[in-house]
């Protein structure tokens, strides 16, 4: 039910916090049964130890050279944590208070994406194939360069993005799990899975909360989609770069080995949105004011447009040596 009270963004956010910490449980896997990095690799406390990165390595050999570039640059996004926990901070009317339902999202959010670059981070290391410093010096530069968003401080903008982003980090994990086990690489494809889990629910989760805020605010929740969408949705791995290259080059070569690879192309940002669109019931909306009435009609045209621009694209040809892979 609509209530006339419900009228700024500091409302709408308020009025769900009780929703939120209601359904943490769902939201959110308790520590005790979260899994942890040191489930998926070899421990050093073992004779074992040895052996066990010997055959991590030979598995690893399999990787083609896109795979291992793809997966050191989806580290990379991922390891750029901290920026991303400082831009939730940076919202409008979250986490005033440190027991509320958004501030509890927040930091378990973040716990648990903090497993992610750990867990591909020491995988990496231990395949032998990575040169460790230019890659660190890669993530040095994206938590020191900063990115834009295009969200400014809205939250509303802010979960249009997250939700972009956390199915498109669902996709890219999961294709390149199922390359790796291809390949031969179990052991990744497994770990690979896992992340995958996690970006599924955290997508799940930013979904709904569009959804809700679309119950009581539509015309301004319509009106922020139309503008993320018009603004396009820039990855964090848009801004990653190489010692002494370009910024954007090293993104540009990113994106066409994924591209080569089909884990993650333009087709999979037009699917995404048909699935917010279909997801968010945005086509049928009614209940919005002139100007949200003429950004449903933009959003929902949308796709049909993307397609058309993706499909005269080119695949990418395979050229560029990065400096993470000797
Ligand atoms: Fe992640
Ligand atoms: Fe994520």
């Amino acid at each position: 039910m609509i209530t006339a009270s419900v009228t700024t963004r500091s409302e709408v956010l308020q009025s769900m916090e009780g929703f939120l910490k209601e359904n943490m449980g769902t939201f959110l896997k308790s520590v005790e049964t979260s899994w942890q990095p040191a489930d998926f690799l070899p421990d050093s406390r073992q004779d074992t130890f040895f052996d066990e990165v010997k055959l991590l390595r030979e598995r690893a050999q399999g990787l083609s050279y896109d795979l291992l570039a793809v997966l050191i640059g989806d580290t990379i996004t991922e390891e750029a944590l901290p920026n991303y926990e400082a831009w939730f901070h940076q919202l409008d009317d979250l986490n005033r208070d440190p027991n509320n339902g958004w501030a509890q999202w927040i930091r378990g959010w973040t716990s648990e994406e903090n497993r992610h670059g750990d867990l591909l981070n020491r995988y990496l290391y231990l395949t032998g194939r990575v040169n460790m410093r230019e890659f660190e010096i890669s993530t040095h530069y994206l938590i020191n360069d900063g990115f834009d968003l295009g969200t400014a401080h809205d939250p509303y903008r802010a979960f249009v993005y997250t939700s972009y982003q956390e199915m498109a980090t669902n996709i890219s994990h999961r294709r390149v799990g199922q390359l790796a086990r291809t390949a031969g690489d179990d052991q990744l494809s497994r770990l690979c899975g896992m992340i995958a889990g996690d970006e599924n629910r955290h997508a799940r989760v930013y979904k709904t909360f569009v959804e809700k805020i679309f119950e009581v605010d539509p015309s301004e929740m319509m009106l922020a989609f139309e503008d993320m969408m018009r603004k396009k949705i820039v990855m964090p791995a848009h801004y990653m770069r190489e010692m002494g290259v370009e910024m954007g080059k090293t993104f540009g070569h990113f994106t066409d080995a994924a591209q080569r690879l089909g884990v993650y192309t333009s087709h999979d940002y037009t699917e995404i949105l048909d699935t917010l669109i279909q997801e968010w019931k945005i086509e049928g909306m009614t209940g919005l004011n002139p100007a949200a009435e003429k950004a449903r009609d933009y959003v929902v045209a949308l796709p049909n447009r993307l397609r058309r621009v993706a499909d005269r694209m080119p695949i990418p040809r395979l050229e560029y040596k990065f400096k993470w892979i000797d």
